[in-house]
């Protein structure tokens, strides 16, 4: 079986995203900065795979110590998949990646972060048992 993970940060209410980034971006609490230190920390020497605007919002420092692949709406979630024998893969994002990935994921590392404003994205719980509801 491949070894498929997520690791994901949301609001109090399931918001993920606003304009492209997170809905809480900038936020020195440190609640906040030990979330994101904790998800390179994880991901480190993994494979993260994820949508293009996603991938947009990963900081440059982190394409070195991990494998960062933008994926797209064309290719064959088994065929991305196969890329990466014996890897631990990450699937990092957004909302349609997780709707046609969600199926593959073994493991959900969800931290509920106290923020309550505003998103534009929005974390589904079908996921978590392998579908989608949002489309
Ligand atoms: N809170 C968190 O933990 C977290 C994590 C990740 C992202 N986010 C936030 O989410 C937002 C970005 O997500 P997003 O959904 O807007 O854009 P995205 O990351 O670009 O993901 C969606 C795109 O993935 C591509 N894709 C790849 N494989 C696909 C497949 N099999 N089926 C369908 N689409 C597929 C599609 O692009 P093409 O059709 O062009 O190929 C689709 O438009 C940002 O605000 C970001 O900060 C938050």
């Amino acid at each position: 079986m491949i070894d498929v993970r997520c690791i994901c940060a949301i609001g109090q209410r399931g918001q993920l995203g606003l304009n492209g980034q997170l809905p809480w971006e900038g936020n020195t609490d440190p609640l906040f900065v030990e979330d994101v230190t904790r998800f390179f920390a994880l991901t480190m020497g993994h494979v993260l795979i994820a949508g293009p605007k996603t991938v947009a919002s990963v900081p440059d420092f982190a394409f070195k110590d991990r494998t960062i692949d933008v994926i797209r709406s064309h290719e064959y979630p088994e065929e991305v998949l196969k890329r990466y024998p014996g890897r631990r893969i990450f699937v990092g994002g957004g909302i349609t990646v997780w709707n046609v990935y969600a199926k593959y994921i073994q493991n959900w590392d969800i931290t509920r972060l106290p923020y309550d404003g505003e998103a534009d994205r929005w974390f589904d719980p079908a996921w978590l048992v392998g579908g989608a509801l949002r489309g």
